[in-house]
């Protein structure tokens, strides 16, 4: 790792995407992006030159813009172009997914069809278990296994509405549709907050005209070239940023 300001001190996670390390801070985590890709719970893997950077620099944005719409983020600042420090939290094992539109799993599982409108935008949950599979879970099982109370689940709910309303109208303005997105939350003295990462890896986002994609389905599906689409993304919102703010 190249020197940095925030110099981490030990290895605390290393994920498929991510590698989390402690800092001298015990309060503060340094998350490293890189360059791994992966699909299907691991089983397509690649490493793709300047993937990290492009989810960090996406994921920086984000995160800034919901802080400063008033949403409780990890998010401290960046440490170098694939670094940032965040609030060390203790994650609650879900992912919140949020669909405005049918799409993956969705149309795999249920007789929706791709493209079809969800109105309202749903909010499921699926337990983070990668032996498992990361199954889909319903709000009794949640509080049956003590993952989270049933205010901490509502917070989660409201909060994943929320995110979805703001990001929704930011990325309309480029000609984008928000398709769905998953969130991780975690605790902090008593507070939720939101972790882990908004970025191309965890949205599903097309072309308002032609659906064309810009995610990780690119990748996922051998659509094309995955690094073409993501600075496409970029190129296109980077520029309504310091609007936004
Ligand atoms: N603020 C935070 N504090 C502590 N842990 C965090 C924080 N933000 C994210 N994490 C965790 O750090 C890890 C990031 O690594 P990555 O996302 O690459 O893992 P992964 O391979 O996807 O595995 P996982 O299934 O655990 O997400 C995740 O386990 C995530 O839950
Ligand atoms: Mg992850």
């Amino acid at each position: 790792m190249p020197e940095l300001e925030v110099q981490p001190t030990g290895l605390l996670y290393e994920g498929k995407a991510k590698s989390v390390y402690t800092t001298a801070d015990q309060n503060e985590l340094l998350v490293v992006y890189r360059d791994d890709m992966t699909a299907f719970n691991g089983g397509k893997h690649d490493i793709i030159a300047n993937k990290g950077h492009l989810n960090a620099r996406a994921c920086k944005l984000f995160m800034t813009m919901l802080e400063e719409a008033g949403v409780a983020t990890h998010f401290i600042r960046m440490v170098s172009e694939t670094s940032m420090l965040v609030r060390k939290l203790h994650m609650i094992p879900l992912e919140i997914i949020v669909r405005n539109i049918a799409a993956g799993s969705l149309i795999v599982r249920y007789p929706f069809v791709e493209g079809q409108p969800l109105e309202p935008p749903t909010v499921t949950f699926d337990y983070k278990s990668d032996e498992r599979g990361d199954p889909m879970i319903i709000p009794e099982f949640i509080l049956a296994l003590g993952i989270a109370t049933a205010e901490e689940l509502t917070l989660m709910r409201k909060t994943a509405l929320q995110i979805n309303t703001i990001l929704k109208a930011f990325f309309d303005q480029s000609g984008i549709m928000l398709v769905d997105f998953k969130l991780e939350f975690g605790r902090s003295n008593g507070a939720i907050y939101l972790g882990d990462e908004i970025s191309m890896d965890s949205m599903r986002l097309w072309d308002k005209e032609t659906h064309e994609s810009f995610d990780k389905d690119v990748y996922r599906l051998g659509k094309g070239d995955v690094i073409h689409a993501y600075t496409t993304l970029l190129d296109r919102i980077l520029p309504l940023e310091r609007r936004s703010s």
